[in-house]
């Protein structure tokens, strides 16, 4: 751990879906499989850091050198990052979490009974944003799934949150969600770049070598 560009840093990472409980066998979910935050975590570790994974249910092994903190729900993940942001120097958000979740979760499992039958859902909390916005807050990373417009999208959510950097990706007609690739636009305040298509160990390489440049330029040692 005492070589690389993240030479002893503390960064914290998210990774994975979140599942929302609609009943005690049923949730409402994405399709994530954790593959781009388990490689961001992996990159971490190999660029000398020291990585915790706060994880939604994905079928990957933990990635060598690296705490995995499991959970399920939005809540539950917002727990386990505020619980450990502090130690922080660094946080990527790269899990698909719920902007909602199921505001009743039945307590027994649902009978089939009527021909429609409705759901309410309630906003989750924005952990980036949250993370973001705290006076102490780390080098602070996010992910932008679009399906369209993306560097624009993506800006506006860089800016809106206060966000040191953010990774955008195109999630339409099946890339990007439970991919092996990606490609990543990456913007910070006043620039960016491409990181083209690529294997998702490849890309992520790439994007915490690019954390580590631009928290060097950010005065971030
Ligand atoms: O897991 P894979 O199959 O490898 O797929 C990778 C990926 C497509 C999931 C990943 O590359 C990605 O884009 N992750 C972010 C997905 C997402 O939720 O994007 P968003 O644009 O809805 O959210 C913007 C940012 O806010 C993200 O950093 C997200 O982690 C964060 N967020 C969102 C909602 C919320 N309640 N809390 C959050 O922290």
């Amino acid at each position: 751990f005492t070589d690389g560009p993240l030479a002893g840093r503390r960064v914290l990472i998210t990774a994975g879906p979140t599942r929302e409980p609609v009943d005690p066998v049923r949730f409402v979910g994405n399709r994530s499989s954790g593959r781009m935050g388990y490689a961001v975590a992996a990159a971490a570790a190999a660029a000398g850091a020291r990585v915790c994974l706060v994880s939604g249910p994905v079928a990957l092994p933990s990635p060598p050198g690296v705490e995995r903190v499991a959970v399920e729900t939005a809540l539950e993940m917002h727990a386990a990052v505020m619980e450990r942001v502090a130690q922080a120097e660094v946080f990527i958000s790269t899990a698909a979490v719920a902007d909602y979740r199921v505001a009743e979760p039945a307590l027994e499992k649902i009978k089939k009974r009527a021909d429609i039958l409705e759901l309410r859902l309630v906003r989750n909390p924005d952990i980036l944003a949250e993370v973001a916005a705290r006076p102490d807050a780390p080098f602070t990373v996010g992910f932008a799934a679009e399906t369209g417009d993306l560097e624009r999208h993506a800006r506006a959510k860089l800016e809106a949150k206060g966000l040191d950097m953010i990774a955008a990706n195109d999630v339409s007609a099946g890339r990007g969600f439970d991919a092996e690739e990606n490609a990543l636009e990456v913007l910070w305040p006043g620039g960016g770049t491409s990181l083209g298509r690529q294997p998702k160990t490849a890309l992520a390489r790439a994007l915490v070598a690019l954390v580590a440049r631009r928290m060097e330029a950010a005065g971030r040692n």
